[in-house]
């Protein structure tokens, strides 16, 4: 196996492979199982799931029964905003995927001030939940996620959590800034949609196919995003083998990519939106 870069994720303290798994969409497709042994198998350690992410929790459940071990850290979510509604959500988890505590419990998509002033209550909201479920051994660290910058700022500045994880690429250049303050406040970084999505992957392989994608393939998307250095792990998508072992190469060869090149990355970026 090449060397891969590992970066700490936080005040964690875990050491994760700078590519992960992202497994939302991985369970929609006749190789989903192969894919999360392949990303394994390559290196890869961490991998996030979620309540929400129909099927997710139960493949995972499923490859850990396979392997017979867990063997990388788990990440997954909870939508509830209430400590119960959460505490419930951790109980599940734990059942379906079989496993006796979670790496990392995150609040999922806290995205508007409602959410959040719901999610943080010290005594009704998820986060108390969390934190009772941290109190009995069944769940090591707390995260969260959100699409919202000024709800970003607010979760670096409450100092609550353990981890963030936010949207960055070259497509959402935008988080840039928040990333490094998050990571100045010692909070691990996961990065979601680090390729820009579904949605655009799949007219970048078709560009790709007939030589027109130029700089945009997702060997250079993960370069981008890995050139932070705030950025503890990126967690790009799969649905077949292949695509984790070419994320798995691209960290292998990775080197950070000069300022000059990130932004004609992003210029691309903004093109194609705008095609
Ligand atoms: N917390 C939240 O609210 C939230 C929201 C969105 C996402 N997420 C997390 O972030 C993860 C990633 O987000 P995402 O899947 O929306 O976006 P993404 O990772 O930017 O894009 C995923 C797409 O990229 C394609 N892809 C990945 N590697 C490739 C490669 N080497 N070559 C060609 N295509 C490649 C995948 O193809 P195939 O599927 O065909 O393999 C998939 O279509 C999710 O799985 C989830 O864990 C969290």
């Amino acid at each position: 196996m090449p060397d891969l870069q590992m970066r700490r994720l936080g005040r964690t303290g875990l050491e994760v492979v700078a590519i992960g798994l992202g497994a939302m969409d991985t369970p929609h497709s006749p190789e989903a199982t192969a894919t999360v042994h392949a990303a394994i198998d390559a290196g890869m350690n961490f991998i996030d799931t979620a309540r929400d992410y129909a099927g997710s929790e139960y493949l995972l459940g499923q490859v850990i029964r396979e392997r017979g071990r867990l063997d990388f850290h788990v990440a997954t979510k909870t939508f509830a905003r209430s400590a119960d509604g959460a505490q419930r959500d951790v109980d599940r988890s734990l059942s379906v995927l079989g496993v006796e505590v979670i790496d990392l419990y995150q609040l999922h998509d806290i995205s508007t001030p409602d959410a959040w002033e719901r999610s943080i209550d010290e005594d009704s909201g998820a986060l108390a939940g969390l934190r009772i479920a941290q109190l009995r051994g069944l769940v090591r660290h707390i995260g969260v996620s959100t699409h919202n910058l000024e709800v970003l700022r607010l979760i670096i500045e409450s100092d609550a959590f353990d981890t963030v994880m936010v949207d960055y690429s070259a497509f959402a250049p935008e988080s840039a800034a928040l990333i490094e303050a998050a990571h100045e406040r010692d909070l691990g970084v996961i990065v979601m949609r680090p390729v820009g999505g579904s949605g655009r992957t799949s007219v970048m392989r078709g560009q790709i196919d007939r030589g027109e994608a130029g700089p945009l393939t997702p060997a250079n998307l993960l370069r981008y995003v890995l050139s932070h250095p705030g950025a503890s792990v990126a967690i790009p998508g799969a649905r077949y083998p292949s695509r984790v072992r070419e994320n798995i190469d691209t960290l292998a060869d990775f080197m950070p990519m000069p300022v000059e090149e990130q932004r004609g990355i992003e210029a691309a970026a903004r093109a194609f939106d705008a095609s």
